[in-house]
């Protein structure tokens, strides 16, 4: 059984609300607070804040665009976690609020499983098993997927994830929240074999990219101290080059698993995964090794609530709802199975 799903997502710095019908998302309307900006990363106080205030708004709109009354709902599905505490239990306590008036279930989705199931948003979809490489701020994962509930973590970051240390490396370089997205833009203008930074050699399928952070640190300060506007004038061959050298980190487990777990059924997801070369570089090691390559759309991979509604359309088919006594849970494990 199959129905109409209001899904929140408030686990960082975007207010999402998304309605899906029976597997197909209807409406998604996301709002990124802005906020942060000027902080160097999000200030979660100011990040509950401004969820308390979006909330309404954002999910009056995914209903009004789904063409979708209060009334017809089923269930209504919340981000549990991972995420900031106070981010986390403004959408859920409005979830909890709305499933109570309404008399429907509750749906509690950890926010990693959904990031991999934005991949069914859109078509074409993935076949079972395959290899997802989640990419985020809070994460670095490789991932078995095994069915859209059935997943095995067989790799991740043994320190920070990859989006921390695009978002680090930038915030070094004197560059605004969030880093990512920068770093992407400067680089197209660089020279990505420049600059070399160390390549950690972590064993089996994890990452490590707390190295990369200080040695980048070191070099920057090292440069600067003989020219002082060192940054300003390779900014592009910097953001070329650190870029390069994160993505060759992950493409290094990421073609390892392929090879070894024989899976050729690729994807990518997270909002590393709207980085411009990261797509280019795995669409062409793809084709050399004839890998089907799955990439969501650019705006399934950064944080929304579509891909929360579609984590809460599985479960709803699975049966598996919360009770109204529920808490998000901040520091929520992906293993991979759905405990
Ligand atoms: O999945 P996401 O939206 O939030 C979390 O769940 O963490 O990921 C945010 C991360 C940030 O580190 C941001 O810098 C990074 O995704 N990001 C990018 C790009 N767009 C977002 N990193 C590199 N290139 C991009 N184009
Ligand atoms: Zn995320």
């Amino acid at each position: 059984m199959s129905g109409i799903i209001l899904a929140i997502e408030s686990s960082c710095d975007e207010t999402s609300a998304s309605v899906v019908s029976h597997g197909n998302v209807l409406s998604n309307i996301v709002s990124t607070q802005e906020v942060h900006q000027k902080y160097g990363g999000v200030v979660p106080e100011l990040a509950s804040r401004a969820h308390q205030k979006n909330i309404l708004p954002v999910v009056s709109e995914a209903l009004k665009e789904a063409k979708i009354e209060k009334s017809d709902l089923d269930a209504v599905a919340f981000t549990k976690g991972p995420g900031l505490l106070g981010a986390l239990l403004v959408g859920a306590s409005f979830a909890k609020g709305m499933a109570m008036s309404l008399d429907i279930p509750l749906i509690g989705v950890n926010h990693m499983q959904a990031h991999i199931l934005a991949h069914f948003i859109d078509d074409p979809k993935p076949q079972f098993p395959f290899l997802c490489l989640t990419v985020s701020g809070g994460h670095t994962q490789l991932v078995v997927v095994k069915s859209p509930l059935e997943m095995e973590v067989v790799g991740e970051t043994i320190d920070d994830a990859v989006g921390e240390a695009f978002d680090k490396t930038a915030k070094i370089m004197g560059l605004d929240y969030p880093g990512g997205p920068l770093i992407d833009k400067y680089a197209k203008d660089g020279d990505p074999l420049k600059f070399e930074f160390p390549n950690v050699n972590i064993p089996d399928y994890n990452f490590s990219f707390s190295g990369i952070k200080t040695a980048f640190l070191n070099f920057m300060r090292k440069e600067s101290q003989k020219n002082e506007n060192f940054i300003e004038e390779n900014k592009a061959d910097i953001c070329a080059s650190i870029q390069h050298t994160l993505i060759k980190i992950l493409m290094k487990k990421l073609i390892k698993a392929s090879k070894e777990l024989n899976i050729k059924e690729i994807g990518i997801a997270g909002g590393v995964s709207a980085n411009s070369s990261l797509r280019n570089t795995i669409l062409e090691e793809g084709k050399k090794r004839g890998w089907n390559v799955f990439i969501p759309e650019f705006e399934h991979c950064t944080d929304n609530a579509a891909m929360i509604a579609m984590a809460a359309h599985y479960q709803f088919e699975g049966n598996d709802f919360e009770a109204l006594s529920t808490s998000p849970n901040p520091r929520m494990k992906f293993t991979g199975t759905n405990e």
